[in-house]
């Protein structure tokens, strides 16, 4: 089956600057600071890889598992990628589910990936990433947001149609991101909003037993 990523993957990031201008790109990039160097990262459905380098260029000692379901994704990323990191990134051109690594991760980015799934869904994706993940380390999470605005509302309408259409996604709306969270034992220890509120990014880092 085509996977529709990939027809998408040649003029992504065009379109989506087009509708949501820099907004994509700043929000993603709006936690790279929090990063310690020396981090072991997981990023899970990265698209086109720019944020390789926006990550490298502030922090050029952290090691990162790049996946991506999408073959043509993963290419590009593996030819956006300035040459001087390729040693410090791996390709995974599958899901997350078949990501498997020794060393629990510091750092898990997903860019714009939970909004593909549904609540359940969602819930599973933390439960199994937590397994591989540093009691202290910090999640970062980009994505769409529910606001009240009548043209964002709709907004949201058109892109689960279209991405459900050509991507074959399995949610139709947004899931509840904090509470999954929340559900499995993670707090949202901060976020900033952009683009009127649709989109926010957050950190969030498991909640400590006493
Ligand atoms: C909505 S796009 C976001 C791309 C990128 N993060 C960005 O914001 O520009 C979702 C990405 O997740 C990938 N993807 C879809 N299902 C996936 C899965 N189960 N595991 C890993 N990646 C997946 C797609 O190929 C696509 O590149």
């Amino acid at each position: 089956m085509i996977n529709g990523f990939d027809l998408l993957a040649s003029f992504y990031d065009r379109l989506a600057k087009l509708v949501f201008g820099n907004n994509i790109k700043k929000a993603q990039c709006e936690f790279i600071e929090q990063i310690e160097e020396g981090s072991y990262i997981l990023i899970l459905g990265g698209g086109t890889g720019w944020i390789l380098n926006e990550i490298f260029n502030r922090k050029n000692s952290v090691k990162i598992v790049y996946v991506d379901t999408s073959l043509e994704m993963i290419k590009k990323a593996k030819l956006t990628l300035e040459e001087n990191w390729s040693s410090q990134v791996i390709f995974v051109n599958d899901t997350y589910q078949n990501t498997i690594t020794k060393t629990p991760f510091d750092v898990i980015f997903t860019p714009f990936f939970l909004d593909m799934f549904n609540d359940v869904e969602v819930s599973n994706i933390i439960i199994e990433l937590s397994k591989n993940f540093r009691t202290n380390g910090i999640w970062i999470n980009t994505d769409f947001r529910n606001t009240r605005k009548i043209n964002q509302k709709l907004l949201l309408k058109i892109m689960y149609l279209f991405f459900r259409a050509v991507c074959k996604i399995a949610a139709c709306k947004l899931p509840n991101f904090e509470k999954n969270f929340y559900h499995n034992g993670f707090k949202k220890v901060t976020s900033t909003f952009f683009n009127g509120g649709i989109i926010e990014s957050s950190i969030y880092k498991k909640i400590e037993n006493d």
